[in-house]
């Protein structure tokens, strides 16, 4: 949404993001076949450049025409693609590893099932409803996740890993069978 692309690009000029990867993507990374990733809402791509690093060759979607040229020249597995995920598809059985990480579209949630190839991975962290005491992550609650929701949206998928404690976040590792 246009909205989102001014709302994100005046956020990113105003500040600094961080640059290394977040814990899931670096503990469960290696899961993985060394293939192709997508990287959901990059952002200044943190990820996207970890998971580069490692050998995939990273499709890194945002709308943030600002943050992704961070991106640019970075590696050249690297492939920033400017676009909004409210329209975006994803190509069925492309991916080895999805991630998507502080962003929330439900509209995705089949099209990364069916965007992984078999034995493909996701890793998926976003910010919860419940967030007893915290200021961080967005106030809508379009953007929140509900009790036990990112875990039944996955069910299909294999689940090697989830958790709700420990932070604003709900935290989940599946593979496709
Ligand atoms: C909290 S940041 C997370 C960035 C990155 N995943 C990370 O963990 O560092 C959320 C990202 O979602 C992107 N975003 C928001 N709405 C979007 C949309 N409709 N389409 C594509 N990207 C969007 C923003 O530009 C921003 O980079």
């Amino acid at each position: 949404m246009h909205r989102d692309r001014i709302k994100w690009n005046a956020k990113y000029h105003r500040r600094q993001s961080p640059s290394s990867p977040s814990r899931i993507v670096k503990n469960y990374a290696a899961l993985s076949r060394k293939g192709r990733a997508l990287d959901i809402a990059a952002g200044t791509g943190r990820n996207s450049v970890f998971l580069a690093g490692l050998g995939f060759s990273v499709d890194a979607v945002d709308i943030s025409d600002v943050a992704l040229r961070r991106l640019a020249g970075r590696s050249p597995n690297l492939h920033p693609v400017c676009a909004d995920l409210d329209t975006f598809d994803i190509r069925p059985d492309r991916y080895d590893l999805i991630c998507n990480i502080r962003f929330l579209s439900r509209r995705l949630f089949p099209l990364m099932i069916e965007g992984l190839a078999p034995g493909g991975i996701l890793i998926f962290e976003s910010y919860l409803e419940k967030q007893p005491g915290s200021d961080k992550g967005p106030t809508c609650r379009d953007y929140l996740l509900g009790e036990n929701e990112l875990l039944h949206a996955f069910l299909s998928l294999n689940i090697l890993y989830y958790r709700e404690t420990g932070g604003p976040v709900a935290s989940l590792v599946a593979m496709k069978k």
